[in-house]
């Protein structure tokens, strides 16, 4: 699998600050093959120690039964676009609006975030889409590097290839941009996420103010814009993503087919399948199912695709996401705790496996050395409260 990271770059990566050492103690510590009570040093950034019994040591915090767990990972949300776009056609300023989005998935419990990002525009027509990733992505970038960041973050490409600049927005990233995924995205209406042209009209035109002619206008040139761009920009970003040293994503697919040419190109993980029959055949190549964590809250999908539930019954899915509603993260995890009885599975599904599929192997879990991003947990009932988050070691929620 590709690595979003040149090799030994970790050691450099400049995510918030480090702090003093702390010890959580009494605590259930949620390990990645059982739940312990316990407590874990964090020190110089990372997990110093962890070990067994409800002592409380001097100076250590009693954390009196909450669980411990690693800090979410976070592979798709499109929370930042939204601060910097509050309301349609509302530009906000950049800086303020990365900054809002980072300290909100920071009291969130998310601690690594893949910042999605639209590459690949349209110009004209009724439903046009602008570029904005280079700029914001250099913007994110200077945060960073100024230490400025509570939480480590990525960047998530979203490759548009039913768009008209697909190519060209990618061409202006390089390997030291971050852009750890990039997802291959076909919104052409009439199939994959938008089967149904009534559940696209209720997404697209009420969010965009379209009358029913504007809407049959719209989706004429995204048919169009396949027909004239749609192969030559999936090769495109293919290749994109090897030069990036990206990881490969697919996003809605359909069809056992569909997931055939996903494996193909060599997709690591599979966003939001919208059928049975995808996420069995992605099961089958060996391709790890992501699925929108406020589907699994709500109990379906809002564009009306298979429900994660449905999915998570079957066995068939290893990644949520928070996709449009960051707080879903933490609660899909003690979701699928009730519906699975093994907490270390369901914590997982939100922490390890998303980091692995996204290449990261020093973080997701809870073991001397690895990354200190920790959260502490109370419950009331089986609706998660969080009591505090450590970023690299140091507080920031
Ligand atoms: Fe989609």
């Amino acid at each position: 699998m590709n690595s979003p990271l040149p090799s030994g770059s970790l050691e450099g990566a400049h995510d918030g600050s480090m702090a003093e050492p702390l010890c959580l103690a009494n605590a259930r510590l949620v390990l990645r093959d059982c739940v312990l009570t316990g407590r874990i040093t964090l020190a110089e950034g990372r997990i110093a120690e962890i070990a067994e019994g409800d002592q409380v040591p001097p100076g250590a915090v009693d954390c009196g039964g909450d669980v411990v767990m690693p800090g979410l990972v976070e592979l798709h949300t499109d929370n930042l676009e939204r601060h910097i776009e509050p309301r349609p056609s509302v530009d906000w300023p950049h800086l303020p609006a990365i900054l809002a989005h980072d300290g909100e998935l920071a009291s969130t419990g998310i601690t690594t975030v893949f910042d999605a990002m639209r590459v690949g525009s349209i110009h004209d027509g009724k439903g046009r889409y602008m570029p904005y990733a280079r700029a914001l992505a250099s913007e994110l970038m200077m945060l960073r590097e100024g230490g400025h960041l509570k939480i480590s973050h990525f960047l998530h490409l979203r490759a548009e290839t039913c768009s008209e600049t697909l190519l060209e927005e990618m061409a202006a990233f390089g390997p030291e941009d971050r852009v750890g995924i990039v997802s291959l995205m076909d919104h052409t209406p009439g199939q994959r996420q938008f089967r149904d042209l009534a559940a696209l009209k209720t997404y697209v035109a009420k969010k965009r103010g379209m009358s029913d002619a504007d809407f049959v206008e719209h989706v004429a040139n995204l048919k169009e814009l396949r027909r004239l761009h749609g192969t030559r920009h999936e090769a495109g970003a293919v290749a994109e993503a090897r030069r990036l040293g990206a990881v490969l994503a697919s996003h809605d697919d359909t069809t056992a087919d569909q997931v055939a040419t996903s494996k193909a190109h060599g997709v690591g993980f599979a966003e939001f399948p919208t059928t049975l029959e995808a996420a069995q055949a992605c099961q089958a190549q060996g391709i790890k199912v992501m699925m929108g964590a406020p589907n699994l809250i709500r109990g379906g999908s809002h564009s009306g695709n298979v429900a994660a539930n449905d999915l998570a019954q079957a066995g068939l899915l290893d990644i949520v996401s928070s996709d449009y509603v960051p707080s879903a993260l933490l609660l899909s995890a003690f979701r699928l705790f009730d519906l699975w009885g093994d907490l270390p599975r369901a914590v997982a599904c939100v922490t390890e496996s998303p980091a692995r599929a996204a290449g990261l192997t020093d973080r997701g879990r809870l073991e001397a050395g690895w990354r200190g991003d920790v959260l502490r947990v109370g419950l009331i009932g089986t609706t998660p409260v969080l009591r505090g988050v450590w970023s690299r070691g140091a507080r920031v929620a």
